[in-house]
């Protein structure tokens, strides 16, 4: 067992998916995107996100913020909250405005899609970054650097004209600084302290096979589900003994509604070369106690086997038997 926990962590490590919400970098993002239908047609939706987790949404009809946990305001004042609901009302009502404006001469042809992605990202070490980045139909026309603002290099003559207009507007500009500069890092480290219990939460995972669509002639698809694990980062591997069968693919890790996680692990195999093959699960939540399990074929053909074999020889035992006492 020991031996075979040693290159278990080795392919832990390195496979470097691991990441501990509190030992790599975490961030939070505040998105904002608006679909322009037609030069009188705008529908807006904002977030916010800690790392994968959404913490805040949008009500367009009130204007305001909706906290989707009780630890989502942080240690933010009221002040500060209805200035942020202030900025991105701004986002929602007068940025439009000024995009339908814009549009033809900025070039943007409808429909058109504006995403904003703002927010501040803590380091394992401890230093605090910030981003913000702006982009038309999917290609980024500004981002910061050093906290500053700059039209992206593959903007174009888009990007420096953005960017002309965001600079002139001096109001605007302070309170994006501040935001990204000042209530951003605080809200991020007062949401991880105070939203700890949920953040760190350690659910079990439940793991189950089935048998996937069939690949080709002879051979057959093994799937290892494992549903309702937290945190995030896991370890799974179809496995033969102690070797990790090198043919395991991986699912994206998607999110269940009640914020766990679900994947599938794959593998290929020749249909006669199944046997002894397992799927082994490792999360934290199990404490070192992994998940194994066995590949039982739906029709074991090793039934009719025996079956086949065991019946004829009673047979001819009883046979014998008989005629043996006849005898
Ligand atoms: C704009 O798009 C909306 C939604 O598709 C539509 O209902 C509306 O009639 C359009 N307006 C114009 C002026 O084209
Ligand atoms: C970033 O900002 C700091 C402080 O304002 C400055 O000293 C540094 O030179 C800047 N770095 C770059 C790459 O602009
Ligand atoms: C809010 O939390 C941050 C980070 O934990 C801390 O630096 C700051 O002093 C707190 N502010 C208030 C008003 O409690």
């Amino acid at each position: 067992m020991l031996f075979l926990k040693i290159p278990l962590l080795a392919v832990l490590l390195a496979t470097g998916d691991n990441e501990d919400a509190f030992q790599e970098e975490i961030s939070f993002k505040m998105i904002h995107s608006s679909s322009f239908y037609n030069n009188s047609w705008v529908k807006i939706q904002n977030s916010a996100w800690l790392g994968d987790l959404q913490t805040h949404g949008w009500d367009t009809n009130s204007g305001k913020i909706i906290f989707l946990y009780p630890w989502s305001k942080g240690n933010l004042s009221k002040e500060e909250i209805k200035d942020l609901e202030e900025f991105f009302r701004g986002f929602s009502i007068v940025m439009p405005q000024v995009i339908h404006r814009y549009a033809s001469q900025w070039k943007f042809k409808y429909p058109f899609e504006i995403q904003i992605t703002m927010g501040c990202e803590l380091h394992p070490g401890g230093a605090i970054g910030s981003f913000y980045r702006f982009a038309y139909q999917g290609s980024e026309l500004l981002h910061t650097q050093n906290n500053s603002l700059f039209p992206s290099p593959n903007g174009g003559t888009r990007a420096q004209d953005v960017y002309r207009l965001f600079n002139q507007n001096h109001a605007n500009k302070k309170i994006v600084q501040k935001i990204l500069s000042d209530t951003c890092p605080r809200l991020l480290l007062s949401i991880l302290d105070a939203g700890k219990a949920d953040l760190q939460r350690q659910v079990k995972p439940e793991a189950w096979l089935s048998i996937g669509s069939n690949p080709g002639p002879g051979r057959q698809m093994l799937v290892c589900h494992v549903s309702g694990l937290h945190p995030k980062p896991i370890w799974v591997k179809w496995m033969r003994g102690e070797h990790v069968q090198l043919g395991t693919q991986q699912s994206d890790i998607l999110p269940n509604a009640d914020g766990t996680w679900y994947l599938q692990v794959f593998l290929e195999v020749e249909a006669t070369e199944t046997s002894g093959l397992y799927c082994r699960v490792r999360h934290s939540s199990l404490g070192g106690q992994d998940i194994l399990l066995y590949l039982k074929l739906p029709h074991n053909s090793m039934g009719w086997i025996i079956l086949a074999v065991m019946v004829p020889l009673v047979l001819l035992t009883a046979l014998a038997f008989c005629l043996r006492k006849r005898w």
